[in-house]
């Protein structure tokens, strides 16, 4: 179902009482709202508080930052989505830009990671989204087809519907520089009619699809209004209550 969603991404930052007491003033803040959703991305070590401090906030979900595409075996270090979903967990962020830079995550290894978070009963939130270079030369609606295509687009439909997709252009992200509510609507609606090539319309019409890189309190409302854009995916404005629950309500629609 298609709702409208503000999704922390805290990265590797706050040590636990931070992220406790942070996860607490955001369910504190945070009104349910029929057709919204709050979901805090949190380092591993807070997951199993973090559910804990979300029960009875039918509101907030939990996601974990990334997951191991195996089952379980001797992969030293890594997490698996039967772990994850152990704890309570509902959510895996899959394919942020930093892990297919930094942890040289490639699209195929990605497709294996989205269908593991399935088959384990989470919800994948899958992340897209281009460099400065490729934007500059034209070519990032190509590329993050692809990169959707690769990823997501051999899912049945049933589970197709169960994804999230975040697209984040890699020179927005920690940057400051925000992708224009424009540029966010035109990429959106790209995707929108990518699904709907694929999926079809109805699948097309009622999938989630977040921006992200540098929302903040001044620019969600704008952002959010663009009919393509369902919410965002946060990183450095959620690392506080105060800058986390305007972004939140700005999920409502104007009265
Ligand atoms: P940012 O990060 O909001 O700090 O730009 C977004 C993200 O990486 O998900």
């Amino acid at each position: 179902m298609r709702y409208k969603i503000a999704a922390g991404n805290w990265k590797m930052n706050t040590n636990h009482e931070q992220g406790l007491d942070l996860a607490r003033a955001i369910v504190q803040g945070t009104e349910p709202q029929e057709g919204i959703k709050v979901i805090l991305g949190t380092p591993f070590i807070h997951l199993k508080d973090v559910v804990e401090i979300c029960k009875g906030n039918t509101q907030v979900g939990v996601a974990a930052q990334n997951c191991h595409q195996e089952e379980k075996g001797a992969f030293t270090g890594e997490i698996s989505v039967g772990m994850l979903k152990s704890i309570g967990v509902d959510y895996v962020i899959v394919g942020h830009s930093e892990r297919r830079q930094y942890f040289r995550e490639s699209n195929e290894l990605l497709a294996q990671k989205t269908k593991a978070v399935l088959a384990g009963g989470l919800k994948p939130i899958f992340c897209c989204g281009e460099s400065l270079e490729i934007r500059n030369e034209g070519w990032h609606v190509r590329y993050v087809k692809n990169q959707l295509k690769r990823g997501l687009f051999d899912l049945s439909e049933e589970d197709f519907k169960k994804i999230i997709i975040a697209y984040e252009p890699i020179w927005a992200i920690g940057t400051g520089v925000t992708a224009s509510p424009e540029q966010a609507q035109e990429i959106h609606k790209e995707i929108r009619t990518s699904i709907a090539e694929v999926y079809g319309t109805d699948v097309a019409q009622n999938t989630t699809i977040l921006y992200g890189g540098s929302v903040k309190p001044a620019n969600a409302n704008e952002l959010f209004s663009q009919p393509d854009v369902d919410g965002g995916l946060v990183g450095g404005a959620s690392l506080k209550a105060e800058t986390f629950l305007p972004i939140i309500e700005a999920l409502s629609p104007k009265a």
